[in-house]
């Protein structure tokens, strides 16, 4: 058997008051449409057909590296309407109709209803307490007759648990001819999809269904409060995993993870923590409350303190960084490293046991061992035009409020005098300081008020 998707995902998503369509809103910071593609792709699909309609361009361009089939439906007239748009790209003997709003739908899921019954109708349905505003699955004892519409349902239909969760899979052959007959003679006027159910039973052809594993798959996003109650779904999926490999989140519902968070053993985690891209942590490491860790590697022992910023950085074994310290694209420490409040470092390399505890600035930098740089030190890396590079090696002492400005390089085992403004390069082993000299007047006296 072979197999096409079709991804519905042309309405605009009115509910979600946005200028953006519906599909591009985000979980975990992914769009919603990204889900379902993904999942379709575990399918193992000849092709995905997805139908656009609203800013079909942004949708597009949001998807640059997926090889899938886009089709623009012109007029949003009914979901059977938007599944005749994809036909002509239909590669499969069997095709399963999927929503690019339906982020969480499963796998396991789609499979066995695809592997039901081939060469019939298959409808994955949901038994919902609340079937307000989906479509009945009407049956006749067992078998399946129809589904009705919500809006043209009768009282006794309204009362059916069983709903239409929207996604089907049908032998492409009956579908293309079932989707040329269905009309928009109906209470919304719109070609129904779900009208192939009633065309399926006519010809005798086999309707089968596959009840769904839990509610969170089926549901799809209309509001930015679905929008944000599914988050904490998606959410909670992800640190119970943690949880269960023996992360200690001090409260999972005050952290997020928008990507993948890989831990060693014993690791723990305080509340507030975002977790963006792809980001491993290593062993016994601690994570203070309100850090934000994009792309990054922190390594066994190491303490990240509240409040942190640490974005593409690669942080050593017994690392202590932070409270308030921010570790920028391209930062590099080796073991053993501190650094402290209101720090911030950019594409530098600091060596073992280096130490850089307060309010400084060190860019483009590579600093050897066991350095210490006073407080308030900055590199000079740009003169406004060109970035250049600071280079301090081991064992160097920066007294307090120096500037040092690039390209300079501080010599091994040296100290500068604080207060410094250091341009040309310091010899090893000497203190180089290029403070004026303290001088005091006597008897000079305070300006005074008239
Ligand atoms: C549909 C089903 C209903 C089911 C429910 C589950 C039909 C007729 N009804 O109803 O039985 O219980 O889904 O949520 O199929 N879309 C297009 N083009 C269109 C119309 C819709 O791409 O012309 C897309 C929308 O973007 C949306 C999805 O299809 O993502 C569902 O459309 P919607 O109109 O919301 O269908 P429902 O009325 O919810
Ligand atoms: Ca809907």
């Amino acid at each position: 058997m072979s197999l096409s998707v079709v991804i519905l995902a042309a309405g605009k998503g009115t509910r979600m008051f946005s200028d953006h369509p519906k599909v591009l809103h985000k979980l975990a910071n992914r769009p919603l449409l990204q889900y379902v593609i993904d999942t379709a792709k575990k399918l193992n699909p000849e092709n995905i057909i997805v139908v656009i309609g609203y800013k079909s361009k942004e949708v597009t361009s949001a998807f640059p590296k997926e090889n899938l089939n886009w089709v623009i439906q012109k007029n949003q007239s009914g979901t059977g309407d938007a599944v005749r748009y994809a036909i002509p790209h239909l590669k499969g003997s069997q095709t399963i109709i999927l929503y690019g709003d339906v982020p969480m739908i499963e796998s396991y899921d789609l499979k066995e209803l695809i592997k039901k019954n081939p060469k019939g109708l298959g409808i994955l349905t949901f038994n919902k307490k609340n079937p307000k505003g989906y479509g009945r699955i009407k049956r006749n004892q067992n078998n399946i007759e129809r589904i009705v519409e919500e809006k043209d349902c009768d009282n006794l239909e309204k009362k059916i648990t069983e709903i239409n969760t929207g996604i089907m899979c049908a032998d492409t052959r009956n579908l293309i001819q079932w989707l040329s007959l269905i009309s928009n003679n109906n209470s919304q006027k719109e070609y129904y999809l779900t009208d192939i159910v009633a065309l399926a039973r006519k010809e005798k052809i086999k309707i089968s269904s596959h009840e769904a594993i839990s509610e969170d798959t089926i549901t799809g996003i209309n509001s930015k409060i679905e929008l944000a109650i599914m988050e904490r779904a998606v959410q909670n999926k992800k640190t119970n995993l943690l949880m269960e490999q023996g992360v200690t989140l001090i409260d999972p519902s005050r952290t997020d993870i928008r990507g993948t968070l890989e831990c060693d053993l014993d690791v723990e985690i305080d509340v507030g923590c975002i977790f963006e891209g792809k980001v491993q942590i290593g062993k016994n490491v601690k994570i203070g409350a309100y850090t934000h860790i994009k792309d990054s590697i922190i390594s066994d022992n190491a303490i990240i303190k509240p409040y942190s910023h640490i974005d593409s950085a690669k942080v050593g074994i017994n690392n202590i960084i932070g409270p308030y310290a921010r570790l920028r694209p391209g930062t590099e420490t080796n073991n053993d490293v501190h650094i402290g409040n209101y720090v911030e470092i950019k594409n530098s390399k600091i060596g073992k046991g280096t130490k850089i505890n307060h309010l400084s600035y060190v860019g483009d930098s590579v600093v050897g061992q066991n350095v210490n740089v006073g407080a308030g030190t900055i590199t000079c890396n740009y003169d406004g035009v060109k970035k250049h590079q600071t280079i301090i090696e081991d064992n160097v002492f920066i007294g307090s409020n120096s500037q040092l400005v690039a390209p300079v390089t501080i010599g091994a085992g040296s100290t500068i005098g604080a207060g410094s403004t250091i341009t040309k390069n310091t010899p090893a082993n000497e203190l180089s300081l290029s403070r004026a000299k303290q001088t005091s007047i006597p008897g000079w006296e305070k300006p005074k008020k008239k």
